[in-house]
């Protein structure tokens, strides 16, 4: 069924609601296609709602069977029920238990919201919108009510059921071969954290007592025969439940934890209290099967849902304009942990490539919004990096202003204050201003406004006066909705380096700095340094304290100086990027690089500093993606002379650093086991990245060295590593190690989706093609997320010159994918479809076939609110 016209919705237009529901006692029959739903809502009118207004409940696709009204059957005149809502007609006494049931029919839902079923399993997904797809409910966050739950099944096809909170009674249903549980959650919480799952799941059991000294019962639950793979999982929960309560003092509230890993689902994970649902992705892993890139990804996902126990269950949002309040809270909850538990700088590092690679290309396009958005028409379009990567951004520089103490200070009167409610951004920024004393209604305007400010650094030093000048100046350019800006508060992080290369003491105004941080709030604003014996070198924004675009009039020798001395790593990584970033703009205008000996240098300095942490270098040495550098040119971009630019770059450090880079690969050469621990996974990061370089001239020894690392790999990491810099080569050896890989994995989805992907972005003429043979493989399916998102998703954004192909082909196979894709699933066709959103910093050509693209959608008759919205946006 198709949705009809999406009407916005407006922040502006919030209205606390009429009908509260104290309690919720749902039973739930699961059948595969006609499941029962029972609901008993003790309804209240809210003294702060619209008085005399009726009860009006949300539906979506629901099969009426009846209502009552305590304990009586309503008749048809009393109540109105489409699937979409239900009405009570009759004035009703301000409480009173109404009594609904329902018919769903799990096996048809493929959009994977609501109750659905993977791979046979039955499972629930509630947020944003998913509750009213089982039951008639006010579905809204500011509407919190304790569940009791009963669910029952067939035995044989369901022995495990469960739902939030703690389990009550199990028993059989007499003569029926059906079973049932009860679970009881008493914390309060908005349907969108309900969830309910039946199925043939084997629980990998632990436990963990609370620093107060209570028992938790552990458990995740996978396919029978994947028990051995949810270990790191377990672990890495284990780790997040113990670092909340020393990083936040937060402690686990039910005597259980669950975790159940499901292979079809729309996202990464759901935080259902006490029930978390995952992506399997997120779940399982071996060393045979997973990178490390996969088991970072699981540690930071475990701990992000585990994290949103407290930011965002027993805190929850008021609205889903508020999203970012549990979101961007707990993504910086998340990216700390993973500080903590690895490399800090090197996270960072990672951290900000995603923000640059994700949200800064959003922002400057015409899906650009704020980090608190005013106005949705769909608001699963809102789970975007601006929600969660910006909003974490936003928390980490109100920590930068506040510092460690002030910050914890707010987030404890914050949790303290509205343990229990559903709160809003301004509650969120009153608590910490109210804590430490500091007026935060300038820096509020980051929720407000959009897009990401310009912002220049000129510094000057005088030798007479023995002073450095810098002058800021800040500009955020109109976006989508937003034509005036203001100047933003930026705490921008710095230091001033001597020639000596130490950070020279900071003195601004006479007085010392305490932290070497400069608030900036106005358009233009300067700052004097004074007692310098020398020019220092600017390092401005360290740690990458605000979130913008940054020019400075740094010289390439400057960048040369920082890439080796600056005390900041992360401004060293930034040094070696914007050199090289200098190149490959160069290079892409005029079809011919510069030279690049700065950056050769500053490259074999790094490469060559036995000091540094490998998996820093790592990072420091990988050029700029071609999306990164497309956004740095950001108008008439060629795809084709933004890759070529690039190979040339990296074929010129491969030539220079032949010598150490080889020397690198073969010092990292181990015969240790595989052991997932950011060290281990630091060096293989380094020796699979020189490997790269040493493979670009694609010589018959670099294939051999190649094929030989995939062959002899006894981990995922290095086996895909090797696969991957092969498939960057038309090559015989190519050909066979895709082949190899298949088999080897042709019975692990979560393998061939690595595979997949990695030939969805081969830059080569073929690709296209090659990925719609894809599409007809038995491995392959429209109806899983993940499959799509690995091949079609991965073509569309990690394969730009074949997706943005001169001849709009590439853009015709994803208006196709979108449009086939949105009867079934529209959430993940709207994710599809949002891989236009930086189209207009295309050249003419490509930009005028990617806008016929988005008009084909545009004008497809019966589109979801979800696609219509984003073709719609981007067209705006
Ligand atoms: N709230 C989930 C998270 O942890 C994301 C999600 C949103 C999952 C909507 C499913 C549906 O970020
Ligand atoms: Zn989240």
């Amino acid at each position: 069924m198709r949705d009809a016209e999406p009407v916005p919705v407006r922040l502006a237009d919030y209205r606390p609601p009429a009908w509260l529901v104290d309690t919720v006692d749902l039973d739930v029959s699961l059948h595969p296609t006609a499941t029962r739903v029972i609901s008993r809502l003790a309804l209240r009118r809210n003294p702060e709602g619209a008085a005399d207004a009726p009860v009006v409940l949300d539906g979506d696709g629901l099969t009426l069977v009846r209502v009552a009204l305590d304990g009586a059957p309503l008749a048809g005149g009393a109540y109105e029920a489409t699937p979409q809502s239900l009405t009570l007609r009759a004035p009703t006494a301000d409480r009173f238990v109404l009594e609904v049931e329902t018919l769903v029919n799990p096996t048809a839902n493929t959009r994977l919201m609501g109750l659905y079923r993977s791979s046979g399993n039955y499972c629930t997904q509630c947020e944003a919108e998913g509750f009213r797809r089982i039951t008639y409910f006010p579905d809204r966050p500011d509407v919190l009510s304790v569940y009791t739950v009963r669910v029952e099944a067939d035995r044989a096809e369901a022995p495990v059921l469960l739902s939030n909170g703690n389990l009550e009674r199990n028993g059989p249903v007499a003569d029926t071969g059906r079973h049932y549980t009860i679970w009881h959650d008493p914390w309060p919480k908005p349907a969108y954290l309900f969830a309910l799952v039946g199925g043939n799941l084997s629980k990998v059991p632990d436990h963990f007592v609370t620093r107060s000294g209570r028992p938790i019962e552990l458990g995740i639950y996978v396919e029978p025969g994947k028990e051995s793979r949810a270990s790191y999982a377990m672990d890495a929960l284990k780790r997040s439940m113990r670092w909340d309560e020393t990083a936040f003092g937060r402690e686990y509230d039910l005597d259980v934890f669950n975790i159940v890993a499901v292979s079809d689902f729309n996202m990464g994970a759901m935080e259902n209290k006490g029930l978390n649902i995952f992506n399997d992705k997120y779940v399982l892993a071996s060393p045979e099967t997973a990178t490390d890139a996969d088991y970072a990804g699981i540690e930071s996902v475990i701990a992000h849902e585990y994290f949103h126990n407290w930011s965002g269950n027993r805190v929850t949002c008021r609205d889903w304009f508020q999203l970012c309040l549990k979101e961007g809270l707990t993504v910086f909850r998340d990216q700390e942990f993973s500080s903590d538990q690895r490399s800090r700088p090197v996270k960072r590092i990672a951290d900000v490539r995603t923000l640059k690679a994700a949200q800064f290309t959003e922002d400057a396009g015409p899906l650009s919004h704020p980090v608190r958005p005013d106005t949705y028409r769909e608001i699963n379009n809102f789970y975007t990096a601006t929600v969660y990567e910006k909003g974490a951004e936003v928390v980490r520089m109100l920590k930068t202003l506040l510092g460690e103490d002030g910050f914890r200070a707010g987030m404890d009167l914050y949790y303290d204050r509205h343990d229990g409610d559903a709160a809003t951004i301004e509650d969120f920024l009153a608590a910490f201003a109210e804590a430490t004393g500091r007026d935060l209604s300038h820096f509020a305007l980051w929720y407000a406004q959009s897009g990401t400010p310009r912002v220049t650094a000129t510094g000057a030093y005088d030798e007479a006066a023995r002073s450095f000048r810098l002058d800021v100046r800040q500009e955020t350019a109109p976006t989508s909705g937003q034509s005036e800006k203001k100047p933003v508060m930026l705490p921008l992080t710095l230091g001033l380096i001597g020639p000596d290369g130490a950070d020279q003491p900071l003195t601004l105004g006479g007085s010392n700095m305490p932290h070497p941080v400069i608030e900036v709030t106005e358009a233009e604003q300067s700052f004097v340094f004074t007692g310098l014996d020398a020019r220092p070198v600017l390092s401005l924004n360290r740690g990458f304290s605000a979130p913008i675009n940054l020019s400075t009039n740094l010289s390439d020798e400057d960048l040369v100086f920082l890439a080796a001395h600056d005390a900041d790593p992360f401004n060293r990584f930034d040094a070696m990027q914007g050199l090289a970033l200098r190149l490959l703009k160069t290079g892409a205008a005029e079809g011919r690089l510069p030279d690049a000996t700065p950056l050769v240098e500053a490259a074999r300095r790094v490469l060559t500093d036995t000091t540094l942490d490998p998996a820093f270098k790592a990072q420091a040495l990988a050029l700029p993606g071609e999306n990164e550098i497309a956004r740095e040119i950001a108008t008439d971009v060629n795809p084709d002379a933004v890759f070529t630019t690039r190979r040339a770059l990296r074929a010129v450090l491969a030539e220079a650093l032949a010598a150490p880079l080889g020397e690198t690969y073969d010092a990292l050469t181990t015969t240790s086991p595989y052991s997932p621990d950011a060290a281990a996974a630091g060096r293989r990061s380094l020796r699979n990245l020189a490997l790269d370089y040493l493979t670009s001239g694609a010589t018959s020894e670099a294939i051999a060295r190649a094929q030989a690392q995939y062959g002899a790999a006894d981990n995922m990491t290095d086996r895909f590593a090797a696969l991957a810099v092969l498939s960057q080569h038309d090559t015989p050896a190519r050909t066979e190690a895709l082949a190899d890989f298949y088999r080897r994995f042709v019975n692990d989805p979560l393998v061939i989706d690595k595979w997949l992907s990695l030939q969805a972005q081969i830059p080569e003429e073929g690709t296209l093609e090659r990925v719609k043979a894809l599409t007809l493989l038995p491995v392959f399916s429209m109806s899983n997320p993940n499959r799509v998102r690995s091949l079609v998703g991965a073509f569309a954004v990690g394969n730009p010159t074949q997706f943005h192909r001169a001849s709009g082909e590439g853009h015709n196979f994803l208006v196709d994918v979108v449009l086939g894709l949105d009867a079934t699933n529209p959430q993940v066709a709207a994710r599809l479809l949002s891989a236009f959103k930086s189209f207009r910093q295309l050249e003419p050509a490509r930009r005028a076939s990617a806008e016929r693209a988005l008009q084909r959608v545009a004008v497809t008759p019966g589109l979801s609110a979800d696609v219509a919205d984003i073709a719609i946006r981007s067209l705006s």
